[in-house]
């Protein structure tokens, strides 16, 4: 698959290696244009790629990693999302300091991801962790479990097949409105640590 990226910050850049290690292509972008992603494309190797996020989002499946005060303007940016796979890994952070959480009045913050790109198929997933706890790139990674949610069910099956094809577990929790909840910053998945990376052994009853 060709996967574009609407940021390129630790999120973007954690999931498009992964998927860049399985023989995907990714392409980049950010607020300041694609030269200024050069340096990182070149490190990233063959497959990668930097463009405008209007270019991202022509690719096969789009993946948006912008803080949450950035979400708006970067959709509008693309304007057309009819039928596009958007995969939503945002937190609503309205602040860091102080921490405070967008005010999303009673819908989940993904339902308001699919109200401002019109069309898109979104799935939310790759929100719960942070980055840190995935960026072991090796093949013999430790086995962590991501949770996923949206109301397209071909959608999530794009998006699981991939989770599990770099090598980590999907769970599926149902529709934006009620998995999104369980997912979102503030609800009772996100900072859960799910990795099967442990070898128990039974002991032996004679
Ligand atoms: N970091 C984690 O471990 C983690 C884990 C799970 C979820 N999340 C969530 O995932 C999202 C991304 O996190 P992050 O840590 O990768 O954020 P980040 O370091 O702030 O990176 C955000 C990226 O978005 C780009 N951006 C801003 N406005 C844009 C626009 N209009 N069009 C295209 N790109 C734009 C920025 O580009 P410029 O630098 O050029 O402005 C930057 O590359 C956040 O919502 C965060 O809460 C983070």
């Amino acid at each position: 698959m060709k996967i574009g990226f609407i940021g390129a910050g630790p999120v973007a850049q954690t999931i498009a290696r992964h998927t860049l290690s399985v023989g995907h292509h990714v392409v980049l972008s950010n607020s300041r244009g694609p030269e200024s992603l050069a340096a990182l494309v070149a490190e990233l190797g063959a497959g990668a790629a930097a463009g405008t996020a209007k270019e991202a989002a022509e690719q096969d499946l789009v993946v948006l990693a912008t803080k949450w005060w950035n979400v708006q303007a970067a959709l509008f940016s693309v304007g057309n999302w009819k039928g596009k796979i958007l995969v939503d890994t945002t937190n609503r952070v309205a602040s860091i300091e102080p921490l405070a959480l967008g005010d999303i009045t009673g819908r989940t913050s993904s339902e308001i991801v699919a109200d401002l790109a019109p069309g898109a198929r979104v799935v939310k997933a790759f929100n719960t962790v942070p980055m840190s706890w995935i960026s072991d790139f090796s093949r013999s990674k430790p086995k962590t479990a991501f949770f996923l949610s949206g109301d397209d069910a071909d959608a999530k099956k794009v998006v699981s097949d991939l989770i599990e094809e770099i090598g980590f577990y999907s769970l599926d929790l149902g529709s934006l409105a009620i998995g999104g909840r369980l997912q979102q910053t503030g609800g009772p998945l996100v900072g859960v640590d799910l990795t099967f990376n442990k070898r128990f052994v039974l002991p032996t009853i004679d």
